[in-house]
This record gives C-alpha cells, structure tokens and sequence, in this order.
C-alpha cells in the first residue's frame, strides 16, 4: 500500500496538465483502478487481515483524492496565470482618440449663420419640408399658371387616386416660412429659417436637396435701407472681412416688389476667392419689399406693415468661404472628405469667440 501511496503522489505531483491528471485519477481510484481492484480483495480476507486493510485502503483513497484536486486547482491557477500574462493590459494609459466624425460644413455654416443673425435680433423659425402648394406657391403670390412654378424643377408628392385635391411638394425653397410665421405670431418679426430645400437638379453646382436662409423682418417702417445694412453686416462677418461692397440688382419675384438680387464684389486668385475686392461680382441671394399680397395672404395688414425678405443659399455661400469646389460631394458622406472639410465637435461659432 506505501508503494501504491508513493507511486501515484509522485506521478500525481509530476502530472503536467489536466488531461494528464485525469488518466491518472482512472488508473487509481477509477472503477477498474488500481486501489479499486485492491478493494475489491477485502472480500477474499479474513475478518481481522480486513479490519486493518480496509480502513487503510479508504484512507489511501481519500488521500489520492485530495492530491488530485489539489493539483488540479494548482494547474487551474498557473492557466490562469498564464492567461494574464499573455493578455495583460495597462489600464493607466491615456485613451487614444479615435477622430471619426467630425462637424459638417452646411451644420457649420447654418451655425455660424444663425449667430450673426441672431447678434442683430433675428430668431429663429421652421416650416416643414413637405408643404402644400398653397405655402410653397400661391400664398406667395406665384399662380397655377406662373412660370416661376416650371422654373423651380418641383418635386411633387402622390395622391391616392380619385384624390383630386392638389398634391403637396417638396418645398422649393425657404419662403413658406414666411408665411407660416407671420401666421402664427403676427407682426411686429424678425426671423431666419434656414433650411432643406428641394429642386430636381443636378451638376457641379446644384443637387436636387440643398440649404437656404430666409431673412423676414415686418414693422411698420422697415425699408430697403434697412435691408441693405443688415445684408452688408452679414456679409462682413460671415466673411470676416471689414469692407465689403454689395451690388442690388434689379430683379424679379413673385413675393418680392421692388424685388433684388444681391452680388458681392470678390476676385479669384489662383482659383481661391477674395471677398471685398477686384473685378469679379458673385451672386449670393435674392431679396425684396414683402409684396402686400403676400402680407395679406398671411393675415397681416398690408396697409399697417411692411418689410423685407431674402432668401440664400447656404451651401453656396460654405463653398465660396470654404474653397469646396462640388456641391455634389456634400451629400456622398464621404469620411475622407468629411475630415479634410469637416470641423472640431467643440468648436461652436460664436461671436466672441469667432466663427471658423
Ligand atoms: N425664394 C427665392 C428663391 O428661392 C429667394 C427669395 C427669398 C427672394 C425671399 C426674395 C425674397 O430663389
């Protein structure tokens, strides 16, 4: 029995790795083992041979037992051991940045727009996306049969059919919201609503969904003085130029009497654009004295009020102070393009702080 003992705690504290151990725990203590086999010799002994062996072969028993768990939870332990050297991991180093996105030059511009405006009393108002032809044309004063209608390339919605009500649009441009502002609050307003708009058009210059401004101010002397100084503000500071020189050409809209389209004078050197300077003009937006109709269309007496409005594309003006050539590559979200055009996440324009 010592030789059994000695045998298998030897082989026992030698055993390597688990599997080892269980082939061993087989061979001594398993059902055809060795001690098991010893055991099972009790019955041929005489009482008293029994009374001493079977006790001792109980005890080795319980002995192998033991020094088998024993090892296994030692080879167990040096596993995990192993495990946490090999996937060790310093939790004291700084996190690493990962830069994935990063802000969007219209999300930008909207913003660095909105704080101009706002720094000269405008709030800011919104409208929906999909509008009926009432708030996108007729309220505006734009008729079925008028040709701005064609020009703006409409995108129409469906009707169910034997629905003969006219359907709604992808409002064409911001000036709805003039409407449904003045609607709502009445006069005295100073508002912009930037926005999505929608054109089936599509080129370097132009993609079926784009970005305007509108600019609405009613009161009861508002005229195109104060249209022109709140347009060269702008100008300047969305720019970050001192000097700018605007040029109000006489134009047409519906919605608009006297009506204007507003260039800035600018120069391209090398293909990048100065504002304020040279030979060039460049056209940025369209604007006018609200027409009375349109006034009286929206609930608002056109014999007590006036004002002016302007609508600009924000895109437009983000490429031209941005130096991004194609329209088309804004809306690709394109990574690469996005990290070479986009902006920090905490870097929100203001005022004070600066804008770009
Ligand atoms: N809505 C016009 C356009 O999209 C711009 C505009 C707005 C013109 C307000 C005059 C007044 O072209």
């Amino acid at each position: 029995m010592d030789d059994l003992r000695d045998k298998y705690l030897g082989l026992i504290s030698g055993a390597s790795d688990e599997a080892t151990l269980e082939d061993l725990r087989v061979q001594a203590v398993g059902k055809k083992g060795e001690i098991s086999l010893k055991m099972r010799e009790l019955g041929k002994m005489s009482p008293e041979e029994r009374q001493t062996a079977g006790p001792a072969l109980n005890a080795l028993k319980a002995e192998i037992n033991s020094a088998l768990l024993a090892k296994k939870a030692a080879l167990e332990d040096a596993a995990l051991d192993e495990r946490l050297r090999g996937e060790w991991l310093d939790v004291t180093l700084p996190g690493r940045a990962r830069r994935q996105g990063t802000i969007h030059p219209i999300s930008q511009v909207t913003e660095e727009v909105t704080a101009i405006f706002a720094d000269m009393g405008f709030a800011v108002a919104e409208g929906p996306q999909i509008d009926s032809d009432w708030y996108n044309f007729d309220a505006l004063n734009i008729p079925g049969h008028h040709p701005a209608r064609a020009e703006m390339d409409t995108f129409y919605m469906h009707r169910a059919t034997g629905d003969n009500r006219p359907p709604h649009v992808l409002r064409t441009h911001t000036s709805p919201v003039q409407i449904r502002t003045m609607e709502k609050t009445g006069a005295p307003i100073r508002v912009i609503a930037p926005g999505r708009v929608y054109r089936a058009d599509y080129d370097q210059t132009h993609t079926p969904m784009f970005h305007q401004v509108e600019g609405l101010a009613i009161d009861r002397d508002i005229s195109m003085a104060n249209l022109k100084w709140v347009l060269e503000e702008f100008v300047k500071a969305y720019f970050e130029v001192d000097d700018v020189e605007l040029r109000f050409r006489a134009s047409h809209f519906p919605f608009t009497e006297p009506s204007a389209e507003v260039d800035i004078r600018c120069s391209w050197e090398e293909g990048t654009l100065k504002v304020g300077e040279g030979d060039d003009w460049l056209e940025i937006l369209g604007s006018g004295m609200v027409h009375p109709k349109v006034l009286e269309n929206a609930g608002v007496n056109p014999d007590e009020w006036q004002g002016f409005a302007f609508g600009m594309g924000i895109d437009r003006i983000a490429m031209l102070k941005y130096g991004i050539p194609d329209l088309r590559a804004f809306f690709d979200s394109d990574l690469r393009w996005l990290r070479h055009y986009g902006f920090a996440a905490l870097d929100v324009p203001t005022l004070h702080g600066g804008l770009s």
